[in-house]
This record gives C-alpha cells, structure tokens and sequence, in this order.
C-alpha cells in the first residue's frame, strides 16, 4: 500500500511537471492527413465494446495521439512521458513482434497497468510505420485511471 501511494505520488508530480512545460505539445503532427498514398498507414484500433474503427494514420503517427485524433476512448494521463499506463493497448500477433522492444520505463509502467498480457503495449510509444501497415490494437476492458483528482479526461 505505502508503495503504491509512493508511485502515485511520483506519477502526479510527473503530471503535474508535464502540464506546466509541455502542454499542447504533442499530438499536433497526428491531427494532419496523409499528404500521399505512401505515407497511409491503416490502423484497426478494437473498441471496449468489440466494434472495430479502421483509421488512415500515416508514417510518424503515434498511436495514442492519433486514437485521441479520431475520438477513441484511450486515455493518456502523463502525454506520452512514460509516467503511466493508462494508454495500454493489446497488439495483435503478426504486429508485437515488429515492435521496438520497450524500453525498461515502459516495462515498469507495464507492471502497474491491468489485465496485463504478453502482448500488451503502451500505444504512446508505438509509432506508424509502413511496416505496421494494417496494424490492429485492442483496448483493454479496464484501465487504471492516475489523474490525481479523479478527472475522467476527454480526447483531444
Ligand atoms: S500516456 Fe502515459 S505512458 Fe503513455
């Protein structure tokens, strides 16, 4: 328990840090359209309720951002800092092993999130490229919500 409100209070400083230097920095570049057909990465993001929204992203795009983008419900408390792991997402087969391996903070932010599978990612540290044209993520059932005050955030 007293490692636990250790970590929260770590991870709302974090966020509290983040909102002060670099808000409305990140995810401007997912909110443009593909300039060319080679630059269209398709995305299947599979919703809380099992219906499936295919996306045009394209290369560069990060999947929480573009997600955001297109108003799917997936959180992102700390803007893609590794201070949380409330973007969790499940990616499908062919695609998790064409990933970067995580780097250790996204391991550890991992640990925290629930309903943890070998294929679990955080969707902020996943960016489109051409090789992960068609790639299809899954939304877990749950999520870990570590806004400080309990605010439920809208996308962007
Ligand atoms: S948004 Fe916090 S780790 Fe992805």
């Amino acid at each position: 328990m007293r490692l636990m409100l250790a970590v929260r209070q770590r991870v709302c400083s974090s966020i509290r840090s983040i909102h002060r230097t670099n808000l409305f920095l990140s995810g401007d570049y997912e909110m443009q359209d593909p300039k060319s057909e080679e630059e269209v990465v398709n995305i299947t993001y599979v919703l809380r309720d099992g219906t499936e929204k295919r996306i045009r992203g394209k290369i560069g795009d990060n999947v929480m951002y573009l997600a955001h983008r297109h108003g799917i419900e997936l959180e992102g408390a700390c803007e893609a800092s590794l201070a949380c792991s409330t973007c969790h997402v499940y990616v499908d087969e062919p695609f998790v092993n064409r990933l970067k391996n995580p780097v250790e903070e996204e391991e550890d932010m991992l640990d925290m999130a629930p309903a943890l599978q070998p294929n679990s990612r955080l969707s902020c540290q996943i960016i489109l490229s051409k090789e992960l044209e068609g790639i299809k993520v899954t939304l877990p059932k749950i999520t870990r919500n570590f806004y400080c005050d309990g605010h439920v955030p809208k996308p962007h």
